[in-house]
């Protein structure tokens, strides 16, 4: 773990991603009113989110998502490319991903308030989209047999910490009005609605047939043959892609396909115990 990952205020952080330089640029940043942050515990529908966004922006002109990759079209705050991209500099309205917890934002984030946007998807299925994501990238740890990863899993022992607290620290986030929260659930079950969610939360209001052509552009099937976004252009060394495509599956509730009884109901039991006390209601059973 130590060899590839850094600890930052206590979760990890994969090293080759977000170098030492890169935190320090992201503590330092300086937000905007009109700035829009996807944020998300890593496999919740970041890559998805990054291609929704910059078309809402650009009212379905396709032209930003065909021809940027999506690390430069929605860099990361907390990312090395947010450096070389110059990020401060760029027109409004700018956008960002970011996998930090809320606890873990920049000064300037609390102070500027801009719009967030966060996407929180079943545990059991980022689990699940984890393990195989763990098992093709070489700058993660490798997964090792389920149970392994589970217990690591449930303990926050993964890149980017524990996805209870991750969860918990955006749902209580002060500014709920600059904060949108959706599920990559309801995404999947209409995901025409949920972009046209998506846009009045950004304050645009299109035509229902720029938004059924964003949502169309957006579906899996279609979002997997863009290799703008699809990460094929990343060297096989760091992703392997023949083990697990990026684009896996796109369905909700895979966890059933890849968990066992046992696994589910002890994933299920450590879920009551830490989020017990939390009312907010998620649209995954
Ligand atoms: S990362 O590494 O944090 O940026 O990963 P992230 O993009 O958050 O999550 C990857 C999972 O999202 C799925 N995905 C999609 N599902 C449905 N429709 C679209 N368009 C879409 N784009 C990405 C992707 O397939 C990963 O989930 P799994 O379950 O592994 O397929």
């Amino acid at each position: 773990e130590a060899e590839l990952y850094s600890e930052y205020k206590g979760v990890y952080i994969p090293k080759c991603l977000h170098p030492q330089e890169s935190l320090q640029y992201m503590e330092g940043f300086a937000f905007r009113p009109d700035d829009i942050i996807i944020a998300t515990y890593p496999k919740s529908g970041t890559t998805w989110m990054q291609e929704i966004v910059p078309l809402i922006i650009s009212e379905g002109d396709m032209q930003p998502v065909l021809s940027i990759p999506n690390w430069d079209r929605v860099p990361w705050l907390e990312g090395q490319r947010a450096i070389l991209l110059n990020l401060e500099q760029r027109p409004s309205p700018r956008y960002f991903a970011t996998h930090l917890h809320y606890s873990m934002m920049p000064e300037s984030f609390f102070k500027v308030k801009p719009k967030v946007i966060y996407v929180m998807r079943n545990p059991k299925d980022v689990f699940t989209s984890s393990y195989h994501y763990y098992g093709m990238a070489s700058y993660l740890v490798n997964p090792g047999t389920t149970d392994q990863f589970m217990s690591k899993f449930l303990d926050g022992k993964v890149m980017f910490g524990s996805w209870f607290d991750h969860v918990k620290g955006w749902i209580s986030a002060q500014d709920q009005d600059q904060t949108m929260y959706i599920s990559y659930e309801e995404m999947i079950l209409d995901l025409q609605k949920s972009v046209s969610k998506i846009s009045s939360f950004l304050g645009k209001s299109l035509s229902q047939e720029v938004i059924g052509k964003i949502a169309d552009h957006c579906r899996f099937q279609n979002m997997k043959q863009n290799s703008m976004s699809n990460y094929s252009m990343v060297p096989e060394e760091f992703m392997d892609q023949k083990k697990s495509e990026f684009l896996r599956k796109g369905i909700s509730g895979d966890w059933r396909n890849f968990l066992t009884d046992a696994q589910a109901a002890h994933f299920d039991a450590v879920f009551k115990e830490k989020m017990g006390d939390v009312a907010f209601k998620f649209a995954w059973d």
